[in-house]
């Protein structure tokens, strides 16, 4: 869509182009997309699939398999077919994509690759459309259950097309927190548990840890959980989820505090009652 705005300066006008996003557009074809990709995914879960190891080095379960790569085929088609100058980011064979790029979709054509290679029914398509570096549509689509999650910039958060109200006050003790771990092992595995620890001395009602973080954030979105960190997740793993939770009425920013780079960073959201208890917990274990 395009504005056209006339500035006033003395006796002339200057007269600017303005693009402007077709947020319902851009929507309708991330949604499409997801729906393509949830066919893909569950005909391979119904019909099983080899998992392989991703990186080639020692990480036994870093995973990848055909679902993950048609999946992302899929969607990289469907996007491309309307928007075919638009840059894309995803996390197989997309994951050189240009995060810099003024229109800018973010992919992850599978999340939650380790419960679907064991066959726990969690996982996930995340797909996200930024705009000059901002969230301005996201979509998580949970195939098994057939739940869409969708937000758009300032327009709020939807389930299943009913609107996602922010959930009642909060306090620590009041609330799950769910959490998880990325694939690097280590010292960052170790200050997550520390971390754990803290909130249980909190009295907090248990932690979680489902697999999938584009559903964490979702979660938090609805109120499941009262908040959710892990130490270290990928654009393609947050960028849909970032703008559902802020569209809930919920915060989201690094577990230091700072707004959330388009890179791999660790990620703290929460209902914004417990955010600040959350926040220096996490930051005083952050690695
Ligand atoms: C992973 C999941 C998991 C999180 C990992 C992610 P993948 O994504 O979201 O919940 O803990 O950090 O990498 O590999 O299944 O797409
Ligand atoms: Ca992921
Ligand atoms: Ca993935």
């Amino acid at each position: 869509m395009m504005d056209v705005v006339r500035f006033k300066r003395g006796c002339c006008y200057i007269v600017a182009a303005m693009t402007n996003p077709n947020t319902s557009k851009l929507l309708s074809v991330a949604t499409d997309a997801a729906r393509q990709a949830a066919d893909v995914l569950m005909r391979y879960y119904r019909d099983g699939v080899q998992m392989r190891q991703k990186t080639g080095g020692n990480r036994t379960y870093d995973l990848v398999s055909d679902a993950d790569e048609t999946s992302e085929a899929v969607i990289a088609k469907c996007i491309r077919q309307t928007y075919p100058d638009h840059e894309l980011l995803g996390e197989e064979s997309l994951s050189d994509g240009d995060a810099s790029a003024e229109h800018l979709w973010v992919i992850d054509p599978l999340d939650g690759t380790n419960n679907f290679a064991h066959r726990v029914p969690h996982f996930a398509i995340s797909i996200a459309y930024y705009h000059q570096g901002r969230p301005v549509v996201g979509v998580v689509l949970n195939p098994v259950r057939d739940e869409l999650f969708t937000a758009i910039k300032d327009q709020g958060a939807q389930f299943n097309g009913q609107a996602i109200v922010t959930p009642p006050a909060v306090s620590l003790d009041q609330v799950l927190i769910g959490c998880g771990f990325y694939y690097d092992r280590g010292d960052m595995m170790k200050r997550t548990l520390s971390a754990i620890e803290e909130f249980f001395d909190r009295h907090i009602h248990g932690i979680r840890r489902w697999g999938t973080a584009s559903l964490d954030f979702c979660s938090v979105a609805q109120g499941h959980f009262g908040g959710f960190f892990e130490y270290q997740l990928s654009p393609w793993d947050f960028a849909a989820g970032q703008l559902i939770v802020q569209e809930s009425g919920c915060l989201i920013t690094t577990a230091k505090g700072d707004e959330l780079p388009m890179q791999k960073t660790s990620v703290l959201a929460a209902h914004p009652d417990i955010y600040d208890a959350m926040l220096q917990i996490t930051r005083r274990h952050h690695p």
